[in-house]
C-alpha cells in the first residue's frame, strides 16, 4: 500500500514507533513527516541527546529498527511533494499521533505544512484519512473538531488501546493502537490476538 504517515506533536512517539515498524516490516510503500514539534516530542520522550532534527530522527529509527525511515522521510516544508496533489495517487493517510493543533488545522481545512495538505486531499479525493488523536481530558473545541472530521470523512482511531488482549509490555498497548489503524485500513497483521468470545 503507497501509504503517507504523519506524525505531529502529541505525546506517543511509541505510537508512531509502532506504526512505522509493523509498515517497514510488511513492505508497505510508506512515506514518513515528522513535524517540528513532533521532532521536540520524540527528543523529549527519548531522553537525553542531539536534539537537531537528523539526530533525534537517527535515534528514533534505531531504537524502533525502522531499517528505511531515513530514505522514507520527507520535510513537513515540503508542499511541493507528489503527496500535496490529489493527482498523486496515494492509497491511505495516517497522522499518528494527531495533536490537538494538527486535529484543528484538519478540521479547518488550514494547510500549514506538507502534513496538513494531505489529509486536506485526502478528505477531497474520498481517500482513506486515519488520525490517531491523542489529549485527556479532551476540551469542547477538540471533539467539536474531532466530529467535523469525521463528518468530513475521515477516520478517528484515538489513543486508546483495550486490555482484553492481555497487554505486557508498554509496546504491546502502541501495537494494538496500530492494529486497529491497519484493520481500518484492511492490512492483514497480528499484532494482537483477537477476541474471540465464547463461540
Ligand atoms: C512534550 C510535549 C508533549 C505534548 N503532548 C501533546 C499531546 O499529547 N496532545 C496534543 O494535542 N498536544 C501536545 N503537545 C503540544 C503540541 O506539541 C503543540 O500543540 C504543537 O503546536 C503541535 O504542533 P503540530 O501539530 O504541528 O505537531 C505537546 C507538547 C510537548 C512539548
Amino acid at each position: 500500500m503507497k501509504i503517507f504517515v504523519g506524525i505531529s506533536g502529541a505525546s506517543g512517539a511509541i505510537y508512531a514507533g509502532s506504526l512505522l515498524r509493523a509498515l517497514d516490516g510488511l513492505g508497505h510503500d510508506y512515506t514518513a513527516c515528522f513535524s517540528d514539534h513532533a521532532v521536540e516530542v520524540l527528543a523529549s520522550e527519548a531522553g537525553e541527546g542531539d536534539p537537531a532534527r537528523e539526530r533525534v530522527l537517527e535515534r528514533f529509527a534505531g531504537e524502533w529498527g525502522i531499517a528505511q525511515l531515513a530514505q522514507r522521510t520527507i520535510s513537513p516544508d515540503e508542499m511541493g511533494s507528489a503527496f500535496a496533489s490529489g493527482s498523486h495517487l496515494a492509497q491511505a493517510a495516517v497522522i499518528c499521533p494527531c495533536s490537538m493543533s494538527t486535529l484543528a488545522c484538519v478540521a479547518g481545512g488550514i494547510t500549514m505544512n506538507l502534513i496538513h495538505r494531505v489529509a486536506d486531499v485526502m478528505l477531497k479525493e474520498s481517500r482513506p484519512l486515519v488520525l490517531v488523536p491523542r489529549e485527556t481530558p479532551l476540551g469542547e473545541t477538540h471533539l467539536a473538531n474531532m466530529l467535523r472530521v469525521k463528518r468530513a470523512g475521515a477516520i478517528l482511531v484515538p489513543a486508546m488501546p483495550a486490555f482484553y488482549h492481555r497487554p505486557r509490555r508498554i509496546e504491546d498497548l502502541a501495537d494494538f493502537i496500530t492494529g486497529k489503524v491497519l484493520d481500518v485500513l484492511g492490512v492483514e497483521h497480528d499484532l494482537f490476538a483477537r477476541w474471540q468470545g465464547a463461540r
